[in-house]
């Protein structure tokens, strides 16, 4: 087990800004010469998991997926980030139960700011009706109860929530942090 590496669980609502935070934290990690692999939902929806809906059930065989993948590369050393929504609390506690060291990380910003985002155009796709079941608009999501960390990204600038986990990740001693 002590060689296990971290995996660092990024839930949250559509454009909260989990892959933004997940990628620079790994250009990071790079940087120091750590090993890491992302996995992001969208990408595994495009491969792995293209079977797949957005049914509570469906939602919840793409998080067990996930856990698979990054509980392997986890027991090798790789540090994993996971970017996935994961909207149903249970299913995301059993993944991240999972892990020898998981971290839920919750990156949260408001619904208003998201719609104004709108960086995938889901949102306004779903006003139109063009897009159904999206998650925090007519879908679940679950806020975590006792995250590692919280970070809200309509009051911090990305720098600020990367520096938040790399301060975690100088904690578990994967980076050296002054
Ligand atoms: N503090 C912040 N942290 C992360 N993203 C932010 C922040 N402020 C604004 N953004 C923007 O929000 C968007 C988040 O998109 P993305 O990372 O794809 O979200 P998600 O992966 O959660 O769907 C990006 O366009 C990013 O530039
Ligand atoms: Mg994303």
């Amino acid at each position: 087990m002590a060689d296990h590496a971290p995996v660092l669980w990024f839930t949250g609502l559509s454009g909260a800004g989990k892959t933004t935070i997940a990628k620079e934290v790994q250009a990071d990690l790079l940087k120091h010469g750590v090993k890491t692999e992302l996995l992001d939902g969208d990408e595994v929806r495009a491969t792995l998991s293209s079977d797949l809906g957005f049914s509570k059930k469906d939602r919840d065989l793409q998080v067990q997926r996930i856990a698979f993948v990054a509980n392997l590369l986890a027991k090798n050393g790789i540090v994993v980030l996971v970017s996935a929504i994961s909207p149903y609390r249970d299913s995301r506690n059993g993944a991240i139960g999972s892990f020898a060291r998981g971290f839920e990380i919750f990156v949260d910003a408001p619904l208003p700011v998201l719609e104004r985002r709108d960086t995938k155009g889901l949102y306004r796709r779903a006003q139109l009706g063009e897009v159904k079941n999206l998650t925090g608009v007519d879908d679940p999501y679950e806020r975590p109860e006792f995250p590692a960390l919280r970070l809200d990204t309509d009051g911090t600038q990305i720098s600020g929530s990367v520096e938040e986990v790399l301060t975690l990740l100088a904690k578990e001693g994967i980076v050296d942090r002054n």
